[in-house]
């Protein structure tokens, strides 16, 4: 498929990796509709790609992106944002069952921050810069940001956050445990790459019952959440790849997983 604003590759040594980079750079990767639209069609073709085994989505040096569109909503009203399910795009991304890592360098601002959160792990540059300051617009987080943020880094902080529109950078946000690891700038791809490809020596079958238990602690009561997990652990035993796993382990031979 040809794209206007995002560019799609696949990347690693093992050509498993989808790449997606947000590319509206005049803009500062502003998601206007468009650029949602395409953004959700690449990650369900990488999702349903079976030689992919993680999705990578990043913006440029400057921007991840430094919002949902502030000139396209400019004149949205309540019942035309009710009409169209104004940002109902953004579901592909939550939808999909393979891990997305976010690589954020540079602004990641209201859509933006809430973006990197939608994806399963968030991966900074030290320039980094993240906020949700919809609070300066006269609006509030729309996808995500008071909900999940408040899950992730606490209470008080999200509050912060929310309420002074102030932006944090890329250490703080590691401290607070939104992001897990900050690299140099120029390294932050291929070290995100490199994540990427170290979840995808792992079984893809797998991988996906792991990420959709981890998603039940942020859905569910904490009883729900293990009784799901406890069954997805039990049915992992119905799997080739579960015995495969554990046959190599004690024949100290690596495992061949198979996806079954
Ligand atoms: C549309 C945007 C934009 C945005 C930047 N631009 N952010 N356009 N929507 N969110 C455009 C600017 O208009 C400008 O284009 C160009 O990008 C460069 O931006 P500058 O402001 O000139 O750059 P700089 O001075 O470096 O400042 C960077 C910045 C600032 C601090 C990131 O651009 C900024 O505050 N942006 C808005 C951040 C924000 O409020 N985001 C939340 C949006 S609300 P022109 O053509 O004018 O020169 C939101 C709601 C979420 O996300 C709801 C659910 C999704």
């Amino acid at each position: 498929a040809s794209y206007e604003n995002i560019k799609v590759e696949v990347v690693g040594s093992k050509k498993n990796v989808g790449l997606i980079q947000l590319n509206r750079p005049k803009a500062l990767n502003a998601l206007c509709k468009p650029l949602f639209v395409e953004l959700g069609k690449a990650v369900n073709d990488f999702d349903a790609d079976s030689n992919i085994a993680a999705i990578i989505i990043t913006g440029n040096e400057k921007a991840f992106a430094a919002g949902a569109d502030i000139k396209e909503m400019q004149n949205n009203t309540y019942s035309s944002n009710t009409k169209q399910g104004f940002l109902r795009e953004w579901e592909d991304i939550s939808n999909c069952g393979k891990p997305i890592i976010a690589a954020v360098n540079g602004f990641a601002l209201g859509g933006g921050c809430e973006l990197a959160m939608l994806c399963d792990i968030i991966y900074a540059g030290e320039k980094a810069k993240f906020g949700q300051p919809e609070i300066n617009i006269g609006t509030i987080p729309g996808a995500g940001g008071t909900q999940r943020l408040p899950s992730y880094v606490g209470k008080s902080k999200a509050m912060e956050i929310v309420l002074t529109g102030n932006f944090f950078d890329a250490h703080e946000a590691e401290k607070m445990g939104l992001v897990s690891k900050v690299f140099p700038v120029e390294k932050l791809l291929e070290e995100t790459i490199k994540l990427a490809e170290s979840i995808g020596t792992h079984s893809p079958l797998i991988v996906k019952l792991a990420k959709q238990a981890v998603n039940q602690a942020y859905e569910t009561t904490l009883k729900s959440g293990l009784q799901f997990e406890k069954s997805t652990f039990y049915g992992t035993f119905a799997t080739e790849d579960r015995k495969e796993g554990m046959t190599a382990f004690v024949e100290k031979s690596p495992p061949n997983f198979k996806n079954e």
